[in-house]
């Protein structure tokens, strides 16, 4: 390796299952860059120093995962997404300042887009399921597209109240037996809870009074197809699943880093498919 080589990597605790080196891997080879993408396992003691010497461990940046995403936003400069989410998950160096954001926002919302193109220009409101962290990013990029009102249905009332607080009225918390209520002509709902999950329990939900051309969104990845999003499927629903938020969020690092915007290919997809099947 030259020095010239640029260099960005993961940091968690664990992070070796991490799938991002696949993902960013295929596309410093795609795009021809001299660059190299690392897996660094750091401990939440020594995550102040790593990041610190960023530069000095030979990093122009890194993603974040857990759990370090409370810690980096504090020790950064982040950007109004991390702020408004309260967590960073994308570090970069700009002009010696150690910068952050979120990029889970435009994870969701890429692959809303991806999914579904022009879905905001029809859809005024959305049911959210979940009150946590992945929450946080997804009712963000919902108020950042302009949806008029997001109903926040969570197991804890008061985490949805919680989200009314920090991101405006447009926010309206709900209770889980409000669901069905809700859900009667609904353009979006979003799956942002652990619930499907491979290894939790199922969520249950008859989406037959959604809207018949509502999208429904699952940040699962583990098992691809949820529950959820196969009911949606049946029920001749557009979907997007946490897969897509994955690709998605990738893709701001990436270019922050190695200065190229990359592509979402079906190839890069069926590579994480793979990958995601092979375990
Ligand atoms: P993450 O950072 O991945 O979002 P989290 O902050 O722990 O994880 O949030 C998990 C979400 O799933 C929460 O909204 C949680 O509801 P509570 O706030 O009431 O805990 C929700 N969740 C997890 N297990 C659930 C269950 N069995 N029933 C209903 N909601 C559940």
């Amino acid at each position: 390796m030259t020095t010239s080589t640029r260099a960005a990597c993961v940091i968690g605790w664990p992070a070796k299952h991490s799938r991002s080196p696949k993902l960013h891997g295929y596309w410093i080879k795609r795009y021809g860059i001299d660059g190299d993408y690392r897996v660094e396992e750091v401990t939440p003691e020594g995550f102040p120093a790593f990041v610190e010497n960023l530069a000095a461990h030979g990093y122009v940046g890194a993603n974040v995962t857990m759990p370090h995403k409370d810690a980096a936003l504090a020790l950064s400069e982040p950007d109004a997404r991390a702020k408004a989410v309260g967590a960073s998950n994308t570090l970069w160096l700009e002009d010696g300042r150690l910068r952050s954001t979120n990029t889970d926002v435009e994870g969701f919302i890429g692959a809303l887009d991806a999914a579904a193109p022009g879905w905001d220009k029809r859809t005024q409101s959305a049911v959210v399921l979940g009150a946590g962290g992945a929450a946080r990013a997804v009712v963000y990029g919902l108020v950042e597209r302009g949806l008029k009102t997001i109903h926040v249905v969570n197991r804890t009332y008061e985490k949805a109240v919680a989200f009314r607080d920090r991101f405006g009225a447009s926010v309206q918390p709900a209770r889980w037996e409000d669901v069905p209520d809700l859900l009667d002509g609904a353009q979006l709902l979003a799956n942002s809870t652990s619930l499907g999950m491979s290894g939790q329990p199922e969520l249950d939900i008859d989406l037959a009074p959604m809207a018949k051309d509502a999208i429904v969104a699952d940040i699962i990845y583990i098992p691809l197809k949820t529950k959820l999003l196969a009911a949606a499927e049946q029920r001749g629903l557009k979907t997007s699943n946490g897969l897509d938020m994955l690709l998605y969020q990738a893709v701001r690092g990436f270019q922050l880093w190695f200065g190229v915007k990359p592509e979402v290919t079906p190839e890069l997809r069926d590579l994480l498919v793979a990958d995601i099947l092979k375990k």
